[in-house]
């Protein structure tokens, strides 16, 4: 999920402003050990309010159900075995005694007092499946958001019962949600310190998270790993590949078998995406031509400010932020009432879709106990995380990729074809557009139909490590509108290649 900025310049200042009012106050060189004095001698409002959407301090002590997650004697990593009734046909021959499905907290290494809060899944296949991790984007929305709704192992339904997801993406890999940045979903933090602002940080913070999980789950540092994702994940993705590739040709630390990183319909390349918004809009006949032509014409000062924000920082990216996405409201504006991640639809509820189920699940107070979370209230997206984040939005994260694919890191870049917010032709340019040693090839290669039952699901054009597909009958969130679709993607690509079989491919093509 992106959710669309509320933000206004003044608005966007102001909370700069405090924020770095807050960050000089919280670098005090004499810290004291109990962070919660500290905050309340100051009794400014904004802060108050930013610590309670940030599930930041109260009642950390007192965490219920929160055994042993607390106090610095504690392990860096606390996981507890879910034992969550599901309803409905597990669809594999292991038992669900048998089955381990965790969830816990990680005490992130380099921060002062940041928790990052994460599912486990054992694969439903074999246990030897790739281990994938998954990333909601936002900035600020839970990856609980994927789990639920798109390719978790089960769903909720409206009595509040779980029932297991038949196309959940656990049957084929052994499969990770993470809440991150710190103040997004379960995650959190006892000190404003360790707020994230861009990508390194929170690279860095993931890369922390997976060396604690594989040294807990030694067993699975063998088997292949992916990194998948959507939306502001097309920023984190990237970020997240390089870092672990980076790690790894180091040897810094443990050797994580990362084979490859799969974004949906993410934001990675903002001055192409944002150069795409009215080309698609017009070809999905949501605007007509004169309005076309008029939102293009912000598009060249748009495009200058995200070229600055990659060279000379914090101003020109605030900036390049409202400015380009003046672009997306425009044509919001004349659109009507759409729902901008599938355009087919009309925007309902905060996130143009009906969540609810989810914030009430997780609220209950039995869910909070088996997952350990206390009385953390969940939120789908916090605002906050998203504000911290916007010199972060226009950065270009396809500059970092050509090292990793020209190294045989599979991309697999995929879009449902009716989401407008990250649509697929802003996505198809720039993977089209990157350099790297295959991309004439790549650009090239012909689209060929992606058959699922020996119908077409979509449009694959692909060459060596990198493929593009292009989904149909779905928007922003492909593997809720085509749960069977995304399995079949997800199993191919990891196991090779999209195409289900080559001799269809060809009988099309010809
Ligand atoms: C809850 O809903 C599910 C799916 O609709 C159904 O199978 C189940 O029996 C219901 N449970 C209760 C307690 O009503
Ligand atoms: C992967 O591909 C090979 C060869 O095409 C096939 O035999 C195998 O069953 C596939 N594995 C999965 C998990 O789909």
């Amino acid at each position: 999920m992106a959710p669309r900025s509320s933000t206004s310049a003044p608005l966007l200042l102001s909370f700069l402003f405090h924020l770095l009012l807050l960050l000089l106050h919280s670098a005090n060189p004499n810290p004291s050990p109990n962070t919660r004095r500290v905050y309340s001698r100051r009794p400014i409002r904004f802060a108050e309010e930013l610590i309670g959407d940030l599930n930041l301090l109260p009642g950390i002590e007192e965490v219920e159900g929160g055994d042993a997650i607390e106090g610095f004697s504690s392990p860096r990593l606390v996981e507890r075995r879910l034992r969550l009734p599901i309803l409905g046909d597990i669809g594999s021959e292991i038992s669900v005694e048998q089955l381990g499905h965790h969830a816990g907290y990680y005490r992130l290494e380099h921060t002062h007092g940041a928790r990052m809060f994460y599912f486990f899944f054992e694969s439903r296949g074999k246990s030897s499946d790739p281990v994938v991790i998954w990333l909601t984007g936002g900035p600020g929305c839970s990856s609980e958001l994927a789990l639920f709704y798109e390719n978790g192992p089960f769903k909720i339904a409206d009595n509040m019962s779980l029932i297991w997801n038949d196309y959940g993406w656990d049957k084929a890999s052994n499969l990770i949600y993470v809440d991150q940045p710190t103040g997004t979903g379960f995650s959190y933090t006892t000190d404003l310190r360790d707020f994230r602002f861009g990508e390194k940080g929170i690279a860095n913070d993931l890369y922390d998270f997976l060396q604690a999980f594989f040294t807990e789950h030694p067993d699975y540092l063998k088997n292949d790993f992916y990194i998948t994702g959507e939306s502001y994940a097309g920023h984190y993705i990237p970020a997240a590949a390089e870092r672990v590739y980076r790690g790894n040709k180091e040897k810094e630390r443990l050797h994580i078998n990362l084979k490859g990183f799969a974004i949906g319909n993410g934001l990675t390349d903002p001055a192409i995406q944002y150069g795409a918004y009215a080309d698609y809009a017009l070809e999905m006949g949501v605007i007509g031509q004169d309005a076309h032509n008029t939102i293009d014409k912000i598009y060249p000062a748009c495009k200058l400010g995200i070229q600055l924000c990659g060279s000379s920082g914090v101003i020109s990216c605030a900036a390049s932020y409202i400015l380009c996405n003046s672009i997306f409201t425009s044509i919001l504006l004349l659109a009507g009432n759409i729902n901008y991640y599938d355009i087919r639809k009309k925007c309902e509820g905060s996130l143009c879709y009906d969540f609810s189920n989810m914030e009430k699940f997780l609220n209950e107070k039995y869910v909070r106990n088996a997952l350990g979370v206390g009385d953390r209230k969940f939120i789908s997206c916090n605002p906050l995380v998203y504000e911290a984040m916007i010199t972060d939005w226009m950065k270009n994260l396809e500059v970092g990729i050509p090292t990793l694919i020209d190294d045989g890191i599979k991309l697999l870049v995929y879009a449902g074809e009716y989401d407008l917010i990250c649509n697929w032709l802003g996505n198809f340019r720039w993977v089209n557009s990157m350099e790297w040693s295959g991309q004439k090839t790549f650009a090239e290669s012909p689209m060929a139909p992606f058959t699922v039952d020996g119908k077409k699901a979509g449009l694959i054009k692909a060459y060596g490590p990198l493929s593009f597909l292009k989904v149909h009958d779905a928007g922003h969130m492909v593997p809720m509108d085509q749960p069977k679709a995304a399995l079949a993607m997800l199993r191919r690509w990891m196991n090779g290649s999209l195409t289900e079989d080559q001799s269809i491919v060809m009988a099309a093509d010809a």
